[in-house]
């Protein structure tokens, strides 16, 4: 008899983390392919998924030290905590978004024990076959719909164009700066609540993707495509442009939604407190890119809600898809579905660097480092750190 593969749906731990990583409608499909799934207790308590619906679906349920010692891969959504009493071992997969470039050192840890470290959020967007496997734009699809909604619930005026007895209300002007994956989803919902929507990005083809979805491209006079259909850091000439362009456009916005990035850099500053300084009361800015090291927005706060000049609500909002656990979930139960059936095609792991998709994919792997990115973030602390 074939030995069947046991996939652990570890806890989440990070804190606001209400995902999980695989829901009770996806385990029925992986059993059949050959998996057994065991799920830590209360895995899905946070996206309103019970210990018995994943009971139901056909899983075991685990603590955390039983399941870590019995499960041949373990998924998740963030990197997993510091080991417990029952350290991740060698051989063992590890699958979720583990952002190998913020923490590298994690990374050699798990090199160091021999464990197999798949990270989706290394995925490139350019290989059309693993779209099935892609978080980034799953999640980024969540934050950029509900970052509309966070901010037309904190605007307190109507954001479509209403006609009454009385005449007509103008419609809420919006701004969307960053036309990705979560821009375009926020594009899209602020067209669909009836607002004007303006939108720019850096890479023309993003603003065209934004202006077919019903936006108004605004001109701040920078053009940063780079490659792999991303943007480049901006020089900083080009920045203070942007910046200054910006101020002198900001004013005439009620609601501006943030989502710039760049790969594996900091997020840009786009707006300004002397930006801010220009804005109406009652204006609403949410930032996307809100981090520990700042965001796109000067002063934006990761989930905090600050006013930082008087009547202008700037909310930090860095985990969107959090807020909608149930629905991002079962979104990223897709994605780690995908990633499982192409790593364990007949249902046991087949690791194969050679392969494009796990090429991409895999960060450690037989004690070494596979991903060169995080190998040379590694670099300067040297063997010691
Ligand atoms: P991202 O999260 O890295 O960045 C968000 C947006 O911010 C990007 O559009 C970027 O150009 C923009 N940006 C960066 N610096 C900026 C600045 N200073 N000012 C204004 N905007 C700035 O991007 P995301 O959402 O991950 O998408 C990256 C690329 O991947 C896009 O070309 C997207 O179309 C592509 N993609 C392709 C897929 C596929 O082919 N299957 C799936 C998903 C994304």
């Amino acid at each position: 008899m074939i030995e069947r593969t046991a996939v652990g749906v570890l806890k989440e731990h990070a804190p606001g983390e209400h995902r999980v990583a695989l829901v009770p409608g996806a385990v029925p499909g992986l059993i059949e392919a050959g998996f057994d799934v065991v799920v830590e207790q209360g895995a899905g308590a946070r996206a309103g998924f019970g210990d018995a619906e994943y009971h139901d679906a056909g899983a075991a349920m685990a603590g955390p030290d039983e399941l870590r010692r019995r499960c041949d891969v373990l998924v998740c959504v963030d990197p997993p905590p510091e080991d417990g009493p029952v350290p991740l071992r060698a051989g063992q997969v590890l699958l979720g978004m583990l952002q190998p470039l913020r923490r590298h050192r994690r990374v050699r840890d798990w090199a160091r024990r021999g464990v197999t470290a798949v990270s989706l959020d290394r995925l490139p967007r350019t290989l059309s076959r693993a779209q099935a496997m892609d978080a980034l734009t799953s999640q980024a699809n969540v934050a950029g719909y509900r970052a509309v909604l966070v901010a037309a619930h904190a605007y307190r005026g109507f954001l479509p164009m209403l006609t009454t007895a009385t005449g007509t209300v103008r419609p809420a002007a919006v701004l969307v700066l960053g036309c990705g994956v979560a821009g375009l989803a926020a594009v899209a919902t602020a067209r669909r609540l009836g607002a004007a929507v303006s939108a720019f990005d850096v890479r023309p083809e993003a603003v065209a993707e934004a202006a077919s979805l019903g936006a108004s491209p605004l001109d701040l006079g920078v053009d940063a495509a780079g490659e792999g259909g991303y943007a480049r850091a901006l020089t900083d000439d080009e920045a203070r442009r942007q910046r200054d362009r910006l101020a002198d456009a900001i004013g005439r916005f009620d609601i501006v939604v943030t989502t710039a990035q760049v790969p594996g850099g900091p997020a840009p500053l786009l707006v300004t407190q002397e930006a801010i300084g220009g804005m109406r009361p009652g204006s609403v800015l949410v930032d996307l890119a809100a981090g520990p090291l700042g965001g796109n927005i000067s002063g934006s706060e990761p989930d905090e809600s600050v006013e930082p000049v008087p009547g202008v609500t700037l909310i930090g909002a860095p985990n969107l898809p959090s807020e909608m656990a149930p629905a991002a979930s079962t979104a990223y139960a897709r994605n780690v579905t995908a990633m499982l059936h192409h790593l364990a095609p007949e249902g046991r792991p087949v690791i194969d660097p050679g392969d494009e998709i796990q090429r991409a994919v895999l960060v450690a792997h037989g004690g070494e480092i596979l991903d060169p990115a995080v190998a040379e973030r590694l670099q300067p602390e040297g063997a010691a750190a």
